[in-house]
């Protein structure tokens, strides 16, 4: 099939390499001159693992290209998927729709033939009647075309495993028995045939499909580390917990690791904008238990400031500190709502001196957070810190042996955020250790 993916950030940017994978013909679109040339030459401009490998790949075969010309995207296919960014709106917990509305209102003129949009851009719900009727308004094929929602669950650093292989597929429509279903159905045939639960609802349902995934995440994470507030009350171990309730099913310990919290550009900014929508929709008592999510989640950046005044008996004026991780997790160069570069940001409001370092992300915490100083070596950077933070788990930190670090600091202390550092080992090796949850 002939196929266009509007947008090509983390989301489009992956869609569009994958349907190609799948044996498609692929046009991304970008109104960003500059990504479209990156594309174009077969790599990706941000991060992702074996994504590079697969845009060489089917560029060179001429089976997807880029583009920022609407024009050409509209006469290419007569499929278009939407995966332009919704971010909060600033100062705001509601979306910032513009991104798609203009995409949509720039696609609409140039819609001469019946088509089938597919929207996979977090949105409240109820947009899909609104890109709808924009698309019958001002396309000249008017109510010839059809709308379709295709949530997106990929996770960043495991976006081409989780696109071609996801653990189900949305398809949401206005009506049943829509011809849009069947172009869809032949679209992921081959995810379909290859057994994937396919689940066919209407559009508000899958709309809520994103939502409601995010925010149960938000929620487990949140749940956990709640919990490791006690644990630090009472002296408890909030990993050997989660290892306990973990093995019962019904919980699963998957997604319940304990730690500095969530961010990123997704889980934060849904559970704001799923309360903003409830709220729209007069319900907002449904959901204020996201409140606490989000409440419980910045408490835990705050407890990271507070472990790390302690270790550094109750100042950081003139303090050298030492992060790990600038990225919002391992295995990814975002840098959007990062728990560690806003650890590090009120670190150095309060006085310290502070060092970053990170695999892949410091070009952009370097643009995100000028004032901050940055180092490529993360062996070199503790070279005489007063304290060493581990705040974004790349499995490159736990692997440095602690006994050469010690070595490096006449005062050996570190924080886990993120509980993967070997404590027994680090201790034995000379090191002060705390964690967050962990006594
Ligand atoms: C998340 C969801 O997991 C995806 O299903 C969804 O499609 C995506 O948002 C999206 O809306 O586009 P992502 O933001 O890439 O994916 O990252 P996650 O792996 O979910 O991690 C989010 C944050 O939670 C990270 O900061 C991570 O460190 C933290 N986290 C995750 C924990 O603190 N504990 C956990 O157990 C899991």
């Amino acid at each position: 099939m002939k196929l266009t993916v509007i947008g090509c950030g983390y989301l489009g940017a992956t869609h569009a390499a994958c349907m190609a994978e799948l044996g498609h013909e692929v046009l991304g679109m970008d109104s960003d001159m500059d990504k479209v040339a990156i594309l174009n030459s077969g790599k990706a401009p941000f991060h992702e693992r074996d994504l590079d490998v697969m845009l060489a790949r089917h560029t060179a075969a001429g089976r997807l290209r880029f583009t920022a010309s609407y024009a050409e995207g509209a006469a290419f296919a007569d499929l278009h998927f939407i995966g332009v960014g919704t971010p909060q709106l600033p100062g705001e917990h509601a979306y910032d729709l513009s991104h798609l509305f203009t995409a949509v209102r720039r696609l609409a003129p140039w819609l001469k033939n019946p088509a089938v949009i597919t929207v996979k851009s977090t949105v409240p719900v109820g947009t899909a009647p609104r890109v709808r009727d924009l698309l019958h308004e001002f396309a000249p094929a008017g109510d010839a075309l059809e709308v379709a929602w295709n949530p997106e669950f990929l996770r960043e650093s495991f976006a081409i495993e989780d696109t071609l292989r996801p653990d189900r597929l949305v398809l949401g429509f206005e009506s049943e028995h829509s011809w849009a279903e069947a172009v869809l159905r032949q679209c992921f045939a081959k995810i379909i045939e290859a057994g994937t639960p396919t689940i066919v609802t209407d559009w508000a349902t899958a709309e809520l499909a994103k939502a409601s995934a995010n925010a149960f995440l938000a929620t487990k994470i949140s749940f956990i580390n709640a919990v490791a507030e006690v644990c630090e009350a009472s002296g408890a171990d909030v990993t050997t917990l989660a290892d306990i309730l973990g093995h019962d099913v019904r919980i699963g310990r998957r997604g319940m690791r304990p730690g500095l919290g969530f961010g990123g550009g997704c889980l934060p900014k849904d559970i704001r904008g799923f309360m903003a929508r409830a709220g729209e929709l007069g319900v907002d008592q449904a959901l204020t238990i996201l409140r606490e999510v989000d409440a419980i989640n910045n408490r835990r950046r705050e407890r990271m400031v507070d472990l790390a005044r302690a270790q550094l008996n109750g100042t950081f004026q003139g303090k050298r500190i030492t992060i790990w991780g600038a990225a919002f997790k391992p295995d990814t160069d975002d840098v959007r709502d990062s728990p560690a570069l806003a650890v590090a940001h009120r670190l150095h409001e309060l006085g310290a001196l502070v060092t970053v370092t990170d695999p892949q992300a410091l070009d952009n915490a370097r643009k995100q957070h000028p004032e901050l100083d940055y180092a490529d070596d993360p062996v070199a950077a503790v070279e005489n810190a007063d304290l060493l933070l581990h705040l974004t788990e790349w499995p490159q930190f736990s692997h440095i042996d602690p006994y050469r670090l010690a070595a490096r600091t006449p005062t050996p202390k570190v924080v886990d955020g993120r509980g993967t550092l070997n404590a027994k080992v680090w201790r034995d090796a000379g090191w002060t250790v705390r964690a967050l949850g962990r006594p």
